[in-house]
């Protein structure tokens, strides 16, 4: 998978002036799993948001496999699955088994077959005895599963998880982490969880609007750490 940040950035206009969310980013990313680090309001969601199109760059272009998110997002949402931080936002059906299917309405045509493919995916993550239960009954880590479980249901080419495990415990942390970093598919991680991050391949740094580090990911965590002031 290609994703390439060419020049891209983001700029806002605000009521006392202008503000850089992303300074002009250019990047190449074709590790298998790629974490992304920072302080708080750094800019890391937005580089994330930016391969999916769910944020459009003010200046430059990503390009994702050819195609460009703010014009093709058809064709970049086929290959880019996006898992956020809170599995509210992405769990919108009554039950998990209809949310898996409502994953599956594209690609799975007959509603019987989704059905029971929705189920196939539910049992995959452990989740199918929970199949007609409200996805309100589930806990933390169990939403966090169905909906990372809802995103791989269509085979994405990349997954990018904005913060995947910060409402979770230690169990569950272990198991979306274990699972994410066990994907074939390539991953774009944004994390503060910092040994989660440092099990990747390559690892960036954001910090003000800008990567100000970029390699292996246990040095990038390091350049991170000791960027914080004791
Ligand atoms: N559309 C926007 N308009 C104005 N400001 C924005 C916009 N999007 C993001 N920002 C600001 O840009 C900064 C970077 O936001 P971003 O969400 O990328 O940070 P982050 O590194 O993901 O932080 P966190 O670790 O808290 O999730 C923040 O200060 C945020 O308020
Ligand atoms: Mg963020």
């Amino acid at each position: 998978m290609s994703i390439v940040f060419e020049g891209a950035g983001l700029t806002v206009d605000t009521p006392d002036g202008s503000r850089v969310v992303l300074a002009p980013t250019t990047l190449e990313l074709a590790e298998h799993r790629i974490a992304v680090v920072g302080a708080n309001g750094s800019g890391k969601s937005t580089l994330a948001r930016m391969i999916n199109g769910l944020v459009a760059p003010s200046a430059g272009r990503v390009l994702v496999d050819g195609f460009d998110p703010a014009r093709d997002g058809r064709e970049v949402r086929r290959r880019v699955g996006f898992c956020f931080t809170d599995p509210a936002a992405q769990l919108v059906m009554p039950t998990c088994a209809e949310d898996i299917e409502l994953s599956l309405r594209r690609t799975v045509k007959d509603a019987h077959l989704r059905r029971q493919r929705a189920l196939q995916v539910l049992e995959r993550h452990g989740l199918v005895d929970h199949a007609d239960a409200s996805v309100h009954t589930l806990s933390g880590g169990q939403k966090q599963l169905l909906a990372l479980a809802g995103v791989l249901a269509v085979e994405p080419s990349v997954v990018i998880a904005d913060e995947p495990t910060t409402l979770l415990d230690l169990a569950n942390t272990r198991r979306i982490g274990d699972l994410l970093l066990g994907l074939e598919q390539q991953l774009v991680l944004v994390t503060h969880d910092l040994d989660l991050a440092a099990r990747c391949d390559r690892g960036i740094v954001v910090a003000d609007a800008r990567v100000v580090y970029d390699g292996p990911a246990a040095a990038a965590v390091d350049h991170y750490v000791a960027s914080v002031p004791a």
